[in-house]
């Protein structure tokens, strides 16, 4: 299929990362719409797709908790609905239409483990989820190996991303603005390296699971490091351990590496590149100074 005749369907359209997305794909010139229809309903999934006629559908749409996780462990019925039952709706309506299947899934489904410790090898794609701390997490990890069975269906597993812009739904701004925030490595995905490599896989057909993060981890006080010398020199944060953290949410929150080899290795055969995280923050807190945010 020429680049010409591909059609793009965004949906959960007025989302954080579809709005990331389309604004990306327009400026590639790509054609591309974006739908708020509800993923768990049949009838309306199966109008919209005859309606736009996509040759690809890219899900951002997914039950994420406001303002945080939190809210699904009190909503279970509601992130079920999306988070399984629409999300597997969807992929089956477009693998009955020939439609690419795009995910924008999570890789908050493992914790650092025995075999994955800080500092050691990351978790890679055939490793088995094992964090449930979280019902938000629970339900992504469950629906991940049920997406992988349709052959059309390509799953992109985001970590904490970052936008160049201080958005509240970036991670970055998330932790500036906490009172205390722990210490410890994760993968990240930095959204100006990632969302076109989406793209590029996507108009490729690829399919199957990626970890979908910048190569290598990052610690908290990495990125705070980096943000105050960067972007805000005046900017001081405290720490707390853990344990602390238990005391002050609800549901856990994973933290692990994720392996990117395969993302890696994958793009390279298309001849992009994705920046170690470190070096992804540098440039990330660079673009925002250019940009006169602080
Ligand atoms: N941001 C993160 O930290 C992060 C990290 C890893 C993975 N992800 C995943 O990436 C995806 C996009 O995240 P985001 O940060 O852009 O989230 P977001 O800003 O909360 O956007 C999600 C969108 O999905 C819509 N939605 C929820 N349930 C739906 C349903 N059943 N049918 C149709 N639309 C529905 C929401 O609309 P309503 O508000 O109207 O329900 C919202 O506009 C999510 O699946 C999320 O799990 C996010």
């Amino acid at each position: 299929m020429s680049s010409k005749s591909l059609r793009f369907l965004i949906w959960g359209g007025n989302g954080w990362i579809a709005g990331h997305l389309r604004g990306l794909l327009e400026k590639q010139g790509k054609e591309v719409r974006t739908t708020t229809v509800r993923m768990e309903d049949p009838a309306e999934v199966g109008r919209e797709l005859q309606h736009v006629q996509p040759t690809h559908v890219l899900n951002c749409a997914g039950c994420t908790g406001r303002p945080n996780v939190d809210w699904c462990e009190d909503n279970k019925p509601e992130t079920v609905r999306s988070n399984v039952i629409g999300t597997l709706n969807l992929a089956d309506q477009c693998f009955q239409r020939g439609i690419h299947y795009t995910v924008f899934a999570t890789g908050c489904i493992y914790q650092y483990d025995d075999a994955h410790p800080i500092g050691g090898p990351g978790y890679t794609e055939q490793d088995v989820p094992n964090f449930t701390g979280s019902f938000y997490s629970m339900t992504k990890g469950h629906v991940e190996p049920i997406l992988k069975s349709y052959e059309n269906c390509l799953v992109l597993r985001l970590r904490m991303p970052v936008s160049d812009d201080l958005h509240p739904r970036s991670f970055i701004t998330k932790i500036i603005s906490y009172e205390h925030v722990v210490d410890v490595p994760n993968s990240n995905t930095i959204l100006h390296d990632l969302l076109p490599a989406s793209i590029l896989l996507a108009q490729h057909n690829e399919t199957g699971v990626y970890n979908f993060t910048n190569p290598g981890a990052i610690s908290h006080n990495e990125a705070l490091g980096l943000f105050k010398e960067i972007v805000r020199p005046e900017f001081c944060w405290r720490n707390f351990s853990l344990e602390e953290q238990a005391k002050v949410i609800k549901a856990g929150r994973s933290n692990c590496a994720l392996d990117a080899a395969k993302l890696v290795g994958k793009l390279r055969e298309y001849g992009y590149s994705v920046p170690e995280v470190h070096e992804a923050y540098r440039r990330c807190f660079e673009r925002m100074r250019a940009a006169g945010i602080q």
